[in-house]
């Protein structure tokens, strides 16, 4: 097999490199990327399997530790995000937890943004500190917050931007700065902005992780995740980490994503200009609140969005009036609209996150947050923006019905 081009050389564009990038054909000269579904590989003689194992041979052993599927997944991941290198995993939170656990040991502390999605302040606020490692959680736009965190042993940083759900950004290249000089890693969680809107290495973070489940499928059919950094880190770290305790990414998964990329720029491009678009038909609506969507310019911080961001991205959220049962009540008008607690998907879908994704909260924390019982988060898929404009109003329409009348009688 050959690879198509010098690893981790960007010679094109990104939307080229998402279809051409890190292609390894085998000697049939496939068009479509190939899927190698196999656990093992062959060797000729049992020289040949003691060199691989030595790595004096650069093939491929174990599919635990590499495969050609996932590794031209890696390829193109790195191409796009413009990292050394990179390893896939089995989750979005495999990634995250592994990009944070081969580097951290006992004694050492973490720095996190308070705003996160569940699973990640799990990590970082129950699991880590029960194996010693101590974890500090921080207002992220606040940059005095972050410096005044950090102690001796701080080893690493930690940010989703804009976070999961109120699409709180924070200020990326400031805070890569402030643990630079604490000597710290910086690593983001950029599943809300995709590899297409935002990029984290180029702004001073040192690792960047995925949920490939989100926009990468961008389909709803496979859980993964990945981590890109520079090449030291990535061989010294992280793969010893992957290779030993085996998170490993499903070739049959790494294909998914792999195809999935070639339409990525595509879809979340209309995505995010449906988004935008419908945020404007909402924000005014008498049921809506207090509209959350880094692209309009009432965000708080519009002007970072639009520093940081090449877009608003294709999530809004937004409060109901009437709490929880005006999102319960809206959510249940929707017709086109689906309710489920994934995002990213090609449909449209909307998620309480109060009583889902960040019900282990508790109420004070979720309030902390802005996590209101009204809040509802909406990610926009590509169905014809103007069947979801008329969904979103319909429902608002009917979700404030019961309140209108209230005050008329
Ligand atoms: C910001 C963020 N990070 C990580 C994850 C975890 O991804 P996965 O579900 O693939 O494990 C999610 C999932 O919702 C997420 O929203």
């Amino acid at each position: 097999m050959t690879s198509s081009q010098d690893r981790r050389t960007r010679r094109y564009r990104p939307a080229t490199e998402a279809v051409h990038g890190g292609t390894l054909r085998s000697q049939y000269a496939e068009t479509s990327e190939a899927m190698f579904l196999t656990q093992g590989f062959v060797y000729p003689d049992g020289e040949a399997a003691e060199a691989r194992f030595k790595g004096e041979d650069p093939g491929f052993v174990y599919s635990r530790y590499a495969n050609p599927t996932v590794a031209m997944l890696e390829e193109r991941m790195c191409l796009l995000e413009g990292a050394e290198a990179s390893r896939a995993m089995a989750s979005g939170m495999a990634a995250v937890t592994a990009s944070l656990l081969c580097d951290l040991k006992a004694g050492d502390h973490i720095v996190s943004s308070r705003a996160l999605f569940g699973s990640c302040q799990y990590v970082i606020a129950e699991f880590l500190p029960r194996l010693g490692i101590a974890s500090t959680l921080v207002d992220g736009t606040d940059l005095d917050a972050w410096k005044a965190a950090v102690r001796p042993e701080t080893r690493a940083f930690f940010l989703e931007s804009p976070s999961n759900p109120t699409l709180e950004l924070i200020d990326i290249a400031a805070v890569a700065e402030i643990a630079r000089a604490a000597s710290a890693r910086l690593v983001v969680d950029n599943v809300f902005s995709t590899p297409v809107f935002q990029h984290p290495l180029q702004l001073g973070a040192h690792t960047v992780v995925y949920s490939a489940t989100k926009h990468i499928d961008g389909q709803g059919r496979c859980l993964g995740g990945i981590v890109l950094s520079d090449e030291a880190w990535v061989e010294e770290k992280l793969a010893p980490y992957l290779k030993h305790t085996g998170p490993s990414l499903s070739p049959f998964n790494a294909w998914v994503f792999l195809k999935a990329l070639e339409t990525l720029e595509l879809r979340v491009r209309r995505q995010a200009e449906t988004a935008a678009g419908l945020a404007e038909a909402i924000a005014g609506h008498p049921a809506v609140e207090r509209l959350y969507y880094p692209g309009h310019r009432s965000h708080p911080q519009y002007a970072l969005a639009r520093r940081q961001m090449t877009s608003g991205g294709t999530m809004i959220s937004f409060d109901v009036k009437g709490g929880k049962q005006g999102a319960f009540d809206f959510a249940r008008a929707l017709e086109v609209v689906k309710i489920s607690n994934n995002l990213g998907d090609a449909k449209s879908l909307v998620t309480h996150p109060a009583t889902t994704t960040h019900q282990r909260l508790k109420e004070d924390e979720r309030a902390r947050l802005g996590i209101g019982e009204g809040l509802v988060r909406l990610s926009v898929g590509l169905e014809d923006p103007e069947d979801l404009a008329e969904d979103l109003l319909q429902a608002l329409d009917r979700s404030a019905l019961p309140k209108i009348r209230a005050l008329a009688g």
